[in-house]
């Protein structure tokens, strides 16, 4: 989430208007670390907390209303509360939320999404997107027998051991905290849109499965180039891996039929959450049935016990989950529902960009679908007055960052000031949404674009990211020399060894050396 400098009158007036926000952040953070439930929501000076929701519309303690672009991290695409959802999750309220057992709402609700999504043959339903991808994985090893799950810097599959690695920059770095070397070793990440670097790859033939968001990195933010989808299906086909499209975001929001449909490639196994549960928690993985069929339980000899793939979970096809996803996909099923929410961020994203070009300032709005991207301070090489799909001459690692700057922290506080709430630099379109809401958004922007001119914000910003710049070429090179002396030591001592010729010895010493590689790594992130 984008972060505030310290000290601006917009972060001030902030932390005055929101007072009842900063109470109960205040107040939570005694009981949840940070006093916040979700990473995305980390906002300095402290995030709003919301009472209750309506359409397109939230309220917060201190009785703000806030236009909101958040709506349920996408998952509302009918936007909070729509009539039909509520009107469905009520009545199997009084039917019970939970029968330990199977429901004809699971099976409704496993037609419905295979009625919708092109690899779907077969269903099996999750909590969340998390644990979604996590199980496509596991389906993907299990198919193949091989242990190495190919994925994308910037690309985000939710928080299971393996979907971080590479998912923020530095994308190359091999660690994260809590999770085991031994786990990141069995993810390789690669820069997206290097057809060439994923064939090298698989023919390493170790690969499971290719895991990819078919918006590009993060909904889109980080876009792909035209055609890779295609030439990533016919590379796993032609490498005998399996393909996974994360749809968790694009599922029924990119079209009817998610992503896929739109570039008409289908995947082996497709991961679902968010829209496809209507608004609650769960999710799905939709698939071939060759696949899928390894989740079967079968009578033939020493299947159950070693080669079915396990995926118990007590959530799994909730009643209340599958009342809410039945009725949100039955209007997702209408593609005019889909092109209305498209046509509205596509009027924001043009908005936005021809503010931006009548106040003469940096920034660039972008995106696809009924989803938008902004940032500030910086200009792409294709800058347009109008709607633009993919920033040009952008690195991925600055798109990655662009919703995250200081810049882009006092616009979201300024946007919060003036009634909008953005979702990390951007946010999604529902079908609560108007044409004057957008219109709305965009006085505000303007109004906030302004504020941020009068108090020197680009300057400053452009200052700020200079030193920024200056202060991480010199650690690196610093950390570059430190590294080459250990390194050089290390080397030094196990070149004498070898002269000695001492198996053992040596075997002990290069695990010494693989424990000083980690104790280095760990310093190296600032660790002990
Ligand atoms: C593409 C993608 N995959 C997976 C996830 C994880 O989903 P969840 O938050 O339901 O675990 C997300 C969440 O935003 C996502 O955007």
């Amino acid at each position: 989430m984008a972060q505030a400098p310290a000290t601006t009158t917009i972060r001030r007036e902030f932390e005055e208007r929101f007072a009842g926000s900063l109470a109960m952040h205040r107040r939570s953070r005694n009981v949840i670390p940070g006093g916040i439930t979700h990473d995305g929501r980390h906002l300095k000076p402290f995030p709003p907390y919301v009472t209750r929701a309506d359409g397109a519309r939230k309220w917060d303690v201190d009785g703000h209303e806030l236009l909101d672009y958040v709506v349920g991290h996408g998952a509302l695409i009918l936007g909070h509360n729509e009539p039909s959802v509520t009107a469905a999750v009520r009545a199997q309220l009084g039917n019970g939320t939970h029968y330990g057992a199977g429901h004809e709402g699971e099976v409704r609700w496993a037609e419905a999404i295979a009625g919708l999504i092109p690899s779907a043959e077969r269903v099996k339903f999750t909590s969340s997107g998390t644990e979604s991808t996590l199980l496509a994985v596991r389906l993907a090893r299990a198919f193949t027998g091989r242990p190495t799950l190919l994925k994308f810097e910037g690309h985000f599959h939710g928080w299971n051991d393996y979907a971080l690695k590479g998912e923020k920059p530095p994308f190359d770095d091999p660690t994260s905290p809590g999770i085991p070397a031994a786990v990141m070793g069995t993810v390789a990440v690669l820069p997206a849109d290097d057809p060439a670097a994923v064939e090298a790859r698989l023919a390493q033939g170790d690969v499971a499965a290719i895991i990819v968001e078919p918006s590009g990195g993060s909904w889109g933010t980080i876009p792909l180039g035209d055609g890779f989808l295609a030439r990533l299906r016919a590379l796993a086909t032609a490498h005998g891996a399996v393909l996974i499209f994360d749809e968790v975001i694009t599922g029924f929001r990119w079209s009817p039929g998610g992503a896929q449909a739109v570039v008409g490639v289908t995947p082996d196994l497709t991961t679902l959450a968010k829209i496809v549960a209507g608004g609650l928690p769960g999710g799905a993985v939709a698939g071939s049935a060759a696949v899928m069929k390894l989740l079967e339980f079968k009578d033939e000899p020493g299947w159950n016990a070693t080669r079915k793939v396990r995926h118990p979970g007590t959530f799994n096809a909730n009643p209340l989950s599958a009342a809410a996803g039945i009725a949100c996909l039955a209007r997702c099923a209408v593609p005019a529902l889909q092109a209305g929410c498209d046509a509205l961020a596509a009027r924001l994203r043009a908005g936005m960009n021809a503010t931006l070009a009548r106040r003469g300032l940096p920034g660039y709005a972008w995106g696809e679908s009924s989803a938008f991207h902004l940032t500030l301070g910086e200009t792409c090489a294709n800058r347009t007055d109008g709607d633009l799909r993919a920033p040009a001459g952008i690195s991925a690692v600055a798109l990655k960052k662009s919703g995250e700057t200081p810049l882009m922290g006092q616009l979201h506080l300024g946007m919060m000031l003036a009634g909008v709430e953005l979702f990390h630099g951007g946010g999604f379109l529902s079908a609560a949404h108007t044409e004057g809401d957008v219109d709305r958004t965009l006085g505000a922007f303007d109004e906030v674009l302004g504020r941020l001119e009068e108090e020197g914000a680009f300057e400053t910003a452009a200052t700020i990211e200079q030193a920024e710049l200056e202060r991480q070429r010199d650690e690196s090179e610093q950390q570059e020399v430190e590294r080459l002396a250990i390194l050089r030591r290390l080397r030094g001592s196990l070149a004498d060894l070898n002269d000695g010729g001492v198996e053992e010895f040596l075997r002990n010493k290069r695990a010494e050396v693989e424990l000083e590689n980690a104790r280095y790594e760990r310093w190296e992130k600032g660790g002990s």
